[in-house]
């Protein structure tokens, strides 16, 4: 059976560009909460879109978000969850509906996250990430996998990204705690060069399962 992976960190750690590899190695999907609710942003719910939340930087709240993860992991044969959980809350759902092989923790130091965010670039058809310094495509606004045109995050403003950390802070850093008191956090390097990090992912992966 594939791998179900949990992968932790702040907002700019590295979790979509490590997970992406995590997809391609051990054939596992990748479940975000991030692009699920980028590709639904103006849905209506009774809580309002989820435009209105990630572009100021806050929460989705959580019956909408949990619904997303429950019916993405149903259909997952393996999965690498990128984004999710986010509270106490969120940990305590996901307990319920599955079981995790691997619990990563990319650790960043705050100071690097912001240039990290604001400097980062997307592919606006396959998703791939970039970043204007430290990681360029070949060609400067082309996505090299696919030929995609690179775009910037709407919350990846000075300011959003700010409230993103104010927020992950407050919320996401009890679920590290959390997981880190049961045991199961693998800390891993995140201020290391991509290479590296995916080095020690992948040693963590096949340690944990
Ligand atoms: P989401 O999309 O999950 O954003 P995030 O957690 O803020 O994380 P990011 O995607 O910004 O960072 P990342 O860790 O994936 O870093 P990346 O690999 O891109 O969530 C967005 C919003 O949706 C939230 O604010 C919230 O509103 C809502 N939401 C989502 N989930 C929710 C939930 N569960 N509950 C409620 N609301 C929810 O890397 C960043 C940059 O750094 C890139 O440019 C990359 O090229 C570069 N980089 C990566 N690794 C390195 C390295 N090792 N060295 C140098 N540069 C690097
Ligand atoms: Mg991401
Ligand atoms: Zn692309």
């Amino acid at each position: 059976m594939d791998p179900n992976i949990l992968i932790l960190g702040a907002p700019g750690a590295g979790k979509g560009t490590q997970s992406r590899r995590i997809t391609e190695k051990y054939d596992v999907e990748h479940v975000t909460t991030g692009d699920a609710l980028r590709a639904n942003k103006h849905m209506e719910t009774e809580h309002g879109t989820p435009a209105s939340y990630m572009n100021e930087g806050e929460l989705v709240p959580d019956p909408v978000v949990n619904e997303i993860v429950k019916a993405a992991l149903e259909d997952a044969d393996g999965y690498v969850l990128d984004g999710y959980p986010r509270n106490l809350s969120q940990a305590e759902y996901l307990a319920d509906i599955t079981d995790l092989d691997a619990v990563l923790y990319l650790d960043v130091d705050k100071s690097v996250l912001v240039d990290r965010l604001t400097g980062r670039r997307v592919c606006d058809e396959c998703g791939a990430n970039y970043h204007v310094d430290f990681n360029q495509p070949e060609e400067s606004g082309v996505c090299d996998e696919c030929g995609g045109e690179l775009v910037q995050r709407e919350d990846d403003t000075e300011e959003t990204v700010r409230e993103r950390i104010r927020v992950y802070e407050e919320n996401t850093q009890p679920v590290i705690d959390f997981y880190d008191d049961e045991g199961e956090l693998v800390r891993i390097d995140g201020e290391q060069t991509p290479d590296e990090v995916w080095d020690d992912v992948q040693d963590a992966i096949e340690s944990s399962v």
